[in-house]
């Protein structure tokens, strides 16, 4: 029952919506617990605006004394756990991410938002050596231009590429991926009549779940092998 963490050192870049979004993604075939760990609870805000989906539970967290204990009540009841972690350094990030099978770091193609990713993975190799073990991260492109990218986004997106273990799914800027926000619910609950280019949305949402599931089915292999 793999954890999977969303981390970065500062807010806004993309934990909370794609917290979400791989949570409804994963939903269409297997339960989900998703725990919201950050004290401005974003993610408990959207799951009161609309009715979950099928096989979506959200949990809020009471703190770090009790985060270890949310999250092993959560991988006795679900096939995923989620955790949408405050953009800051805590105890109980340290304890999250511990307890991590996999932590997504979300960033931008700008030079402040790849610097902040480079230092979040830090944190989490850092986090692993006081463990004694490999914490394995990635770092997700989000809110990027889907048609195209400036010269100087392609060159830190290519930079940041080749240092450190990225998906090949980028989560694009999408209104679809915002108004969840607004809505509530997940990408196919969505007023079609209101919001353009969910399908758009959700080909990219399925693009980025699958890359997941395949990353961590790699890491198992490579911990049996
Ligand atoms: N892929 C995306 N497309 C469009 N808007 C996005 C996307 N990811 C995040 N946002 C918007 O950016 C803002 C910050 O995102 P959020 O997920 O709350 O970041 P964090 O949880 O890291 O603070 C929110 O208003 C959200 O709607
Ligand atoms: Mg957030």
């Amino acid at each position: 029952m793999p954890v999977i963490s969303f981390a970065s050192s500062k807010g806004g870049a993309g934990k909370t919506t794609s917290a979400i979004i791989l949570a409804c993604e994963l939903a269409e075939g297997a339960n989900v617990v998703v725990i919201d760990a950050d004290p401005a609870r974003r993610l408990s805000r959207w799951s009161t605006l609309a009715s979950l989906p099928k096989r979506v539970e959200v949990v809020t967290s009471a703190g770090e004394r009790t985060i270890q204990d949310e999250i092993a009540a959560g991988r006795a009841r679900a096939s995923f756990v989620l955790i949408d972690l405050e953009g800051a350094a805590s105890r109980l990030n340290s304890f999250a991410i511990c307890e991590s099978d996999l932590v997504i770091v979300p960033t931008g193609d700008e030079q402040q938002d790849a610097d902040e990713a480079i230092e979040t993975l830090a944190q989490v190799a850092m986090e692993g050596r006081a463990r004694r073990r490999e914490i394995e991260a990635a770092v997700l492109f989000t809110r990027t231009n889907a048609a195209v990218k400036s010269k100087l986004e392609k060159h830190i997106n290519g930079e940041l590429r080749a240092a450190v273990r990225t998906f090949a799914t980028e989560l694009n800027r999408r209104t679809a991926f915002s108004s969840l926000h607004n809505a509530g619910g997940g990408l196919r609950q969505l007023d079609r009549g209101e919001v353009s280019g969910i399908d758009k949305a959700i080909a990219n949402a399925e693009a980025f779940a699958a890359e997941v599931v395949d990353m961590l089915e790699e890491t198992h292999h490579a911990a049996v092998a």
